[in-house]
């Protein structure tokens, strides 16, 4: 129930249209529900064809076509309607979703695995738009057109109506256990559904490595059985539901035919002959009362035939609003404070007693107590081994994660006193795994600052080391990337990706592994650059190679998601173990790699 309120808030301003779906539903009923006794009278005047008026004929006749074209009219109108409700409520759906999905932190992200979030938006929207148009217009016309008919059919004769009303209780119990069966093997489709998409994602994004690699027919077997088992459970869950149908088909046959016989049986026995006028006096049943009776009875159970059908629908949609929900409920785990500092003193950073784990769950600490203090303006060095949590550690500083415990300080204070944005304004933060968007170098450098000038732009690729590459295309800062910067190389892609990091001017700077594919000279000047150039931003730099690091006011060394260490270059050279062997294995394979 909650999850239908939670969805429904995504109709606003489609109220209107989804209220007269409904209505002009329930009006085309009424006219369909009259049609078939207008018919019986005129059946009745025609098997009467001796005494009745020619007037009669014409006048039923207009009535008919009248009705018709209400019929007509009203069914328009409904299906005009409940697309535009359906369409609307599944584009409201889909922006909400879209928009707490930007809110969501790292650790949000990882809950639900980006895959998933795709198929939620996707997929599953798409199956709650189905069941909503099918909500809007079949449920409500159905249950009042099968009660409607059969009070009708009763008002005309009893005894037969009931043959039908037999077949009911019986079909429903049949759909009812079948939706049983149904609903959890939809949900186990949904959940393989995301591991498909996630094969696909992966693939696609790492394509090249894929063909570098020569993995391609390893990809495609583990795509193959995904696809397979999702095809596998599919099959079964739809072959269920592809019984439902010839079985409504199998009983309103039935029940037509015994109807038919029991009619005719009736209408004979009980006929009363024919008066002096030629006027046919009919006992218990007239032939235009069978006709209409079997009108009737035909538009119940096909009302009931679309119950099922809209019971299926909600089925498969449960599962599909059920994950939308999820994510709708999911709260972001990072929130702004209530009364947030909107400004950052300095670059200064301070780290007490700091232990942080991924998630809840978590068995191992990622980092655990964490003392660390860095004065404005210095340049620190980050060395450790893949694993060590560097790329962790310097996550808490523009509060991309949160501390698990302990507190970290910048310029003087928490960082969870700071509006969000003024924070991760103030310190930039190049990722490890960074991307560009499709768009022009100049529209990716903006994304530092969307007022930036041409000559700041310039002035801070330059200092990025980006500028000589960039205007030796031709299209110079016009150049487009491709999505995800596909056609840059990887020294290129991590000097724009500097580049828009100091467009922020940011009081921190942080380079997470962020010169690994520029070459060792380009790197050296973007190291002098940056001590010339921005002599007040804090630097934190991650690097593997030494020589990155060597002139740092500070390197800390860091291990297994503890630090181990912190000094000058000469300091960690004479007295440090893990940074001796870092060193002289890059100095021994002939200096920096
Ligand atoms: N998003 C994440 N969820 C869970 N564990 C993670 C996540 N990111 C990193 N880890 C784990 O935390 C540890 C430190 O990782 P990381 O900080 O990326 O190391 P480094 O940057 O030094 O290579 C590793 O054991 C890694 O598996
Ligand atoms: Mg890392």
């Amino acid at each position: 129930m909650n999850v239908i309120k939670k969805l429904a808030g995504s109709i606003r301003e489609y109220k209107k249209a989804t209220i007269i779906t409904p209505i002009a539903v329930a009006l085309e009923v009424v006219v369909e529900c009259i049609i078939p006794l207008v018919m019986a009278k005129f059946i009745d005047e025609l098997t009467n064809v001796v005494n009745a008026e020619p007037i009669d004929f014409v006048i039923d006749g207009v009535i008919l076509l009248v009705l018709a074209v209400l019929g007509f009219a009203f069914g328009t109108i409904s299906g005009r309607y409940c697309s535009i409700a359906s369409c609307g409520f599944a584009k409201n759906l889909r922006s909400d979703l879209f928009l707490k999905v930007q809110t969501f932190s790292f650790a949000n992200i990882d809950k639900f695995s980006t895959s998933s979030l795709v198929t939620r938006l996707t997929t599953d929207i798409t199956n709650v738009q189905m069941a909503f148009m099918m909500i809007i217009r079949i449920a409500v016309r159905a249950p009042f057109m099968a009660i409607f008919s059969l009070v009708m059919a009763f008002s005309i004769n009893w005894k037969m109506a009931l043959v039908f009303t037999v077949i009911m209780p019986v079909l429903a119990f049949v759909l009812i256990m079948g939706i049983r069966i149904v609903h959890p093997l939809f949900e186990k489709v949904f959940h393989k559904y995301d591991r498909l998409n996630e094969s696909v994602e992966e693939n696609i994004k790492g394509i090249r490595v894929v063909k570098s690699y020569v993995r391609e027919d390893y990809e495609i077997n583990k795509f193959d059985t995904t696809a397979k088992e999702v095809k596998k459970d599919f099959l079964k869950a739809e072959k269920i539901i592809a019984l439902a149908m010839p079985t409504m088909q199998f009983a309103m046959y039935t029940g037509i035919i015994v109807v038919s016989i029991v009619g005719a049986f009736l209408i004979v026995n009980t006929f009363q002959g024919i008066d002096g006028t030629g006027n046919y006096i009919w006992g218990e049943l007239s032939v235009g009362g069978l006709s209409s009776i079997i009108s009737y009875g035909m538009q119940s159970l096909m009302s009931m035939l679309m119950v099922a059908m809209t019971l299926i629908f909600i089925t498969i949609a449960q599962t599909s609003s059920e994950r939308i929900a999820e994510v709708l409920d999911e709260e972001s785990t990072l929130k702004n404070p209530e009364n947030p500092l909107m400004n950052v003193e300095d670059g200064s950073i301070e780290f007490k007693n700091v232990s942080f784990k991924y998630s809840k769950e978590a068995e191992r600490l990622a980092l655990s107590n964490v003392n660390l203090s860095i004065k404005a303006g210095e340049t620190v060095g980050i060395i450790g081994g893949t694993g060590s949590a560097k790329s962790t550690l310097v996550q808490l500083i523009p509060r991309i994660y949160d501390v698990t415990e302990g507190e970290v300080l910048v310029g003087g204070k928490n960082v969870k006193e700071y509006d969000l944005a003024t924070l991760r304004n103030q310190v930039a933060m190049v990722l490890q795994k960074n991307v560009l968007f499709s768009g022009t170098v100049r529209e990716n450098l903006k994304w530092g600052d969307e007022n930036a000038t041409d000559e700041e732009i310039i002035k801070y690729a330059k200092l990025a080391q980006a500028h000589d590459f960039i205007i030796a295309h031709q299209d110079g800062y016009d150049r487009y990337i491709e999505q995800g910067g596909s056609n840059v190389s990887g020294g290129q892609k991590q000097r724009l990706c500097i580049a828009r990091a100091l467009l922020k001017k940011p009081k921190i700077l942080i380079l997470d592994d962020s010169t690994s594919a520029v070459d060792t000279k380009t790197d050296s000047l973007i190291r002098k650059a940056f001590k010339e150039e921005i002599p007040n931003t804090t630097k934190i730099i991650i690097a593997q190679r030494i020589a990155s690091v060597e002139d740092a006011d500070k390197i800390i060394v860091i291990d297994n998601g503890e630090i181990v260490d912190i000094g000058k270059h000469d300091e960690l050279l004479k007295r440090n173990n893990i940074y001796q062997e870092v060193y002289y294995s890059q100095n021994k394979e002939g200096g920096a790699k």
